[in-house]
């Protein structure tokens, strides 16, 4: 990834915040993931009155890709904080990991967090989730 797709992944996340809709937690979060197509998906986080219905920003730009037949993913870049405001990063939940764990290589795919374009880590999938249980403990073992 260039620093150039790097500011335009965390600038696109940054402009889902608007959309975010979060009446109860008022915790607003956004994500830009980039395809390997060279395609950017989007997602904000939607909460919902029943709560467990809520869905995480980066799930919704997962499904939405994963929905139009893209599965083949570089990077995501997630941004969040009260209101909006990017107090700090915003890491992906467990359950987010678990779905990047289905469709990203955890040595290659890149999460970006970010504060702000001058203020973002990089991490592989690999280091957020450990030990990551994936389509590849499905297969059967040849013995
Ligand atoms: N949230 C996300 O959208 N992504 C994450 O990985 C962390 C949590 C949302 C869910 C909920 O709407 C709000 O942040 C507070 O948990």
């Amino acid at each position: 990834m260039t620093e150039t797709q790097i500011l335009e992944l965390i600038e696109t996340a940054v402009s889902q915040l608007s959309f975010s809709y979060t009446p109860y937690s008022h915790f607003k979060v956004g994500a830009a993931l980039l395809a390997k197509n060279g395609q950017i998906y989007t997602g904000c986080n939607i909460e919902n009155a029943a709560y467990t219905p809520t869905n995480c920003a980066e799930r919704t730009a997962f499904f939405k890709a994963v929905s139009e037949g893209v599965r083949e993913f570089e990077a995501i870049c997630i941004v969040g904080g009260p209101e909006g405001k990017l107090a700090d990063y915003t890491p992906p939940c467990g359950v987010c990991r678990q779905v990047m764990m289905e469709f990203c290589r955890p040595d290659e795919f890149q999460i970006i967090l970010a504060r702000g374009k001058d203020d973002y880590k990089i991490y592989k999938l690999r280091d957020l989730i450990p030990q990551g249980f994936g389509p590849g403990n499905l297969e059967e073992r040849q013995e």
